[in-house]
């Protein structure tokens, strides 16, 4: 089993996933696509509109599941995963045909994760994670294991700490809300998106040292398609023979 690396100038990094996935979309327009928030896709969010229109494709058939959201922070408030998807990404190409956000201003936490579940269970084509400094995909906080469902989860201060600190939140939020790791791992594709230098160790404990709770993003490479998409700043932890090659072998290949 493989995985598959690409590493990009930071410079042409937003470019050449935007255009990835508007070709994606241009390929396959009615997409199930989960998607994250945060500093890392921003700029691939940011660059959209001209990649869509370039491929003359776009979202409007496309499935868009939202991959988390905090608890605890009220409807708009600038951290919300729901507000940052809106503001970033669909305010600018339009909405899809179908939007699955966490509905925590509706319903219970528990039943919001329910719910959400239900959508994310017809299942997803192609999952874009960013990766947590702490090993986290999604809200998949360190102690999270492969088998992990869409859950109501406890955050990380360091997690918590970029709510307030990175991403502007009104409040300290009181929890989340992630797809789990087994439904990402259930989906079609991945794709693993990794910028700046802040991230190139835990890039490569999540690629390259044992398989570990303490890292769940270790767990993707027991997925049988998943793409690493890293700018050099982040991939600059990373053993040469990976790098070369391109290519890493997964966990069930010994590593
Ligand atoms: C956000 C999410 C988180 C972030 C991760 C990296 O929806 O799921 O796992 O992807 O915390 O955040 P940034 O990109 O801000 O460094």
């Amino acid at each position: 089993m493989t995985v598959r690396l690409d590493v990009l100038p930071a410079a042409d990094w937003a470019t050449f996933v935007a255009n990835e996935l508007a070709a994606r979309l241009r390929a396959e327009p009615a997409l199930r696509l989960c998607l994250p928030t945060g500093d890392t896709p921003a700029p691939v969010y940011a660059a959209l509109p001209g990649a869509l229109a370039a491929a003359r494709s776009g979202l409007g058939s496309a499935t868009v599941v939202l991959l988390d959201e905090w608890l605890g922070l009220p409807a708009g408030d600038p951290a919300r995963c729901d507000t940052r998807l809106r503001h970033e990404l669909l305010d600018r190409v339009g909405r899809p045909s179908d939007l699955h956000l966490i509905r925590v201003d509706e319903l219970q936490p528990e039943a919001a994760a329910a719910a959400h579940d239900v959508a994310v269970a017809e299942g997803l084509d192609l999952a874009l994670l960013g990766l947590g400094t702490n090993g986290h995909v999604g809200f998949n906080e360190p102690g999270s294991t492969a088998d992990s469902p869409t859950r109501v989860v406890e955050l990380d201060h360091s997690t918590l700490n970029a709510a307030v600190g990175r991403y502007g939140a009104t409040r300290r939020p009181a929890g989340g809300v992630t797809v789990g790791l087994a439904r990402l791992l259930e989906a079609v594709e991945i794709w693993l998106l990794v910028t700046g230098h802040r991230k190139a160790t835990v890039l490569a404990r999540a690629l390259e040292a044992p398989e570990t709770p303490d890292c769940p993003a270790s767990f993707l490479r027991r997925h049988p398609a998943l793409r690493v998409l890293a700018d050099e700043p982040a991939a600059a932890g990373l053993s040469a023979v990976l790098t070369r090659s391109g290519r890493i072998r997964g966990a069930r290949d010994g590593i």
